[in-house]
């Protein structure tokens, strides 16, 4: 089975990732369409040896596609996806559009494989946040074991996590910093060379970040977990790639390193990479283009009575695992099934 496939923001972070990895994967693709804004009309992307012209996204783009995935922003994902759904695609998108609507399926395909079934009339599946799915990835093989009470979740998230031009404003802001002349700072809200930043997204009226909220919001979501109790802090930090988190995690019943260790072991996307002796523990650098999270400083969370706490460091590369590579695996899922 092959299948006529559009990116909407194939020019974006996201987008360059999924034609990477939809070559690397040989999705099975009849035809592709490149779609961003109309500033991009025309620039020309390769893919498989072959060059495409990126069009401008419209509402009538999607005549004939059938796997449609978005990474053009959530405005234009709540735009242009319901004319993607009209013209018989399904959509695998990568905003926050759609992720709280109880209705549409919110999926990792190592976690809620089964959801990904449930798109209905909308046609409609979201991927979910790219820091929800490092964390959880880790987390839910352990929830599944012992049973998980509450999470605290502090992330050290990528500039790439903010897209291309994040980036590059990073890479200036370094050069312009080496050659001692004045920064310039436009995309993230400070300056992010030689700094860390405790924003992500809009601030809430709970003072959260929405960032932060989304790490609840999707982990019950996601885990059936309607009881969990979660709180993050997201803060941005000058890593160009792949995306940290720091959990602790307090289960129902008691729970050892060792015996998360060897669960660990076995838990698909999942590479553990745990040993102080040998300096080994995942860090960006090495987890960048790299399917799995890395998952290591496993230890028991001595501030949590009858060894029921665990702590763990997760690394994953989001615009991978966190954005186009999950996207990618859902869209495989669907294929398996014939749609
Ligand atoms: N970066 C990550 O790690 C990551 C991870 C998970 C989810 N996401 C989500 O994925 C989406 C894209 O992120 P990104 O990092 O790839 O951003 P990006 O690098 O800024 O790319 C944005 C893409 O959207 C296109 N676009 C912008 N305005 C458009 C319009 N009016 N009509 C059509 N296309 C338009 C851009 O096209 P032009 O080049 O023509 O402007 C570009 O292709 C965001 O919603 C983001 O939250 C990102």
């Amino acid at each position: 089975m092959s299948v006529n496939v559009a990116i909407a923001g194939a020019t974006g972070a996201v987008g360059e990732e999924f034609l990477r990895l939809l070559e690397l994967r040989s999705y099975p693709i009849k035809s592709l369409r490149l779609l961003a804004s109309a500033r991009s009309a025309g620039r020309k992307l390769m893919f498989a040896g072959r060059e495409y012209t990126v069009e401008e996204l419209k509402a009538d783009s999607f005549k004939g596609v059938e796997h449609a995935f978005f990474s053009a922003g959530g405005s234009i994902s709540k735009e242009f996806a319901p004319h993607a759904a009209k013209a018989g695609a399904i959509i695998i998108d990568n905003t926050s559009a759609f992720r709280y609507e109880p209705e549409i399926p919110l999926v990792i395909p190592e976690i809620n494989p089964k959801d990904a079934f449930e798109y209905g009339a909308r046609r409609i599946i979201a991927n979910p946040n790219c820091t929800t799915i490092v964390a959880l990835l880790p987390t839910y093989p352990l929830h599944k074991q012992f049973g998980l009470k509450r999470a605290v979740m502090s992330s050290y998230q990528a500039i790439s996590g903010a897209g291309a031009q994040a980036m590059a404003e990073l890479e200036q802001q370094t050069r312009d910093w080496a050659a001692g002349k004045p920064l310039t700072v436009k995309i993230a809200p400070k300056q992010i060379a030689f700094n860390v930043i405790p924003r992500i997204d809009a601030f809430q009226e709970n003072g959260y970040t929405k960032e932060e909220l989304k790490f609840l919001w999707e982990g019950r979501k996601i885990m059936h977990h309607t009881t969990l109790r979660a709180t993050a802090t997201c803060v941005r930090v000058p890593v160009m790639r792949s995306h940290s988190v720091s959990l602790n995690l307090e289960f129902e019943k008691a729970c050892t390193p060792e015996a998360a260790r060897e669960i660990l072991r076995n838990a698909p996307g999942v590479i553990v990479q745990d040993d102080p002796k040998t300096e080994l523990y995942p860090i960006p650098l090495e987890r960048s283009l790299k399917d799995e999270i890395g998952v290591g400083r496993i230890r028991q969370d001595i501030s949590i009575d009858d060894n029921r706490g665990l702590c763990l460091w997760a690394v994953g590369d989001q615009i991978m695992k966190g954005a186009a590579l999950n996207a990618i695996q859902i869209g495989e899922l669907l294929l398996k099934q014939g749609r």
